[in-house]
């Protein structure tokens, strides 16, 4: 299949530190991992829920110490994108992960934006960042770092919310949100990947996002169904993410054939590539696979996602 050009809008970049890299940053930082070699950290690899993988995730970060680690994890992933198809990339990065650790803002900042500076040069793939928050820590601590990364002209163009989802809902962010909505950032929230179509909502009426990260479970709340379509929100579906979180049984249960024959409109995404088992084409090739989508069900797939980015009209016409 051929490589289809599309924007990856749904992608935490400390999820594209793959298990090689991880090991060779722990010895380039004298770090000790509980696990012997590669193929024990990746025996790791089997998740059940959401938290079994959240754990992993954040204890692999241990590695990363410099801004040059940041910057080589970076750099490895739109390497990959490129080569996936990816022409223009949303990167979220999660700052409270490495600042409880005792990295600084400017450390994991400043490595993730130097590698995305040149990424339009070295890989063709256009980028922005995105500081997400985490949503199983206190909202006063998240609007205190954006207070930081707004105090420090951090280059983000948005915010997100991320990490563990139920129990956690959008309405404990509002004050987040307002605060971002003033300073002209753009709004995402994770909703609807494990919580509830109410998460949906309140992400929508009280955080007022500008789009949704998976929303998978809209579909159980036929009138937000109709909601979505009609203001044509847009939904940054991640398939095998979905897959190895058990979020569906298996790729032939997913719903993003239903949710595009209802006129949603969604885009394929890889979350986190490094941890779910593949990068954009993958995510292609797996649905390719699956569930046979004709060109015009592909093309509007990709469609979506240009269409969705935080880019101006002159880069999506370069990109539609
Ligand atoms: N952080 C990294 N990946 C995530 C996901 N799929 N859901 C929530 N938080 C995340
Ligand atoms: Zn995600």
């Amino acid at each position: 299949m051929s490589l289809l050009p599309t924007a990856e809008l749904h992608l935490h970049i400390e999820g594209t530190l793959e298990p090689e890299l991880i090991l060779a940053l722990a010895e380039r930082n004298g770090i000790e991992l509980p696990y012997a070699n590669l193929e024990d950290l990746r025996a790791q690899y089997q998740f059940t829920d959401l938290q079994s993988f959240l754990n992993l995730y954040y204890e692999n970060m241990a590695v990363l110490q410099t801004e040059q680690d940041f910057a080589d994890m970076t750099r490895a992933y739109l390497r990959r994108a490129a080569a996936a198809g990816v022409r223009h990339a949303e990167v979220m990065m999660d700052p409270q992960a490495h600042l409880s650790r005792g990295i600084t803002l400017e450390t994991c900042v400043n490595g993730v934006a130097s590698a995305l500076a040149t990424s339009e040069e070295q890989f063709g793939v256009s980028t922005e960042l995105i500081a997400a928050f985490l949503r199983d820590e206190p909202a006063e601590e998240a609007l205190a770092v954006l207070e930081n990364l707004l105090a420090m002209d951090a280059p983000i163009i948005g915010i997100g919310l991320d990490s563990a989802e139920v129990g956690n809902p959008p309405r404990d962010f509002v004050a987040l949100y307002e605060r971002a909505h003033a300073a002209g950032l753009k709004c995402i929230a994770h909703a609807g990947e494990e919580g509830p179509p109410e998460y949906i909502r309140e992400a929508l009426d009280l955080l007022k996002v500008a789009r949704i990260d998976h929303g998978i479970r809209c579909l159980e709340d036929e009138n937000l169904v109709e909601r979505l379509v009609e203001d044509q929100t847009p939904l940054t579906v991640c398939p095998l993410s979905n897959v190895r979180l058990r979020t569906v049984d298996t790729l032939t249960d997913h719903p993003l054939p239903q949710m595009l024959e209802r006129g949603l409109n969604v885009s394929v995404n890889s979350d986190d590539p490094a941890y779910f088992g593949g990068y954009m084409d993958e995510n292609f090739n797996q649905l390719q696979g699956t569930f046979a989508f004709d060109a015009n069900q592909l093309a509007q797939l990709a469609r979506n996602s240009v269409r969705s980015a935080f880019i101006t009209d002159a880069r999506r016409r370069e990109l539609l």
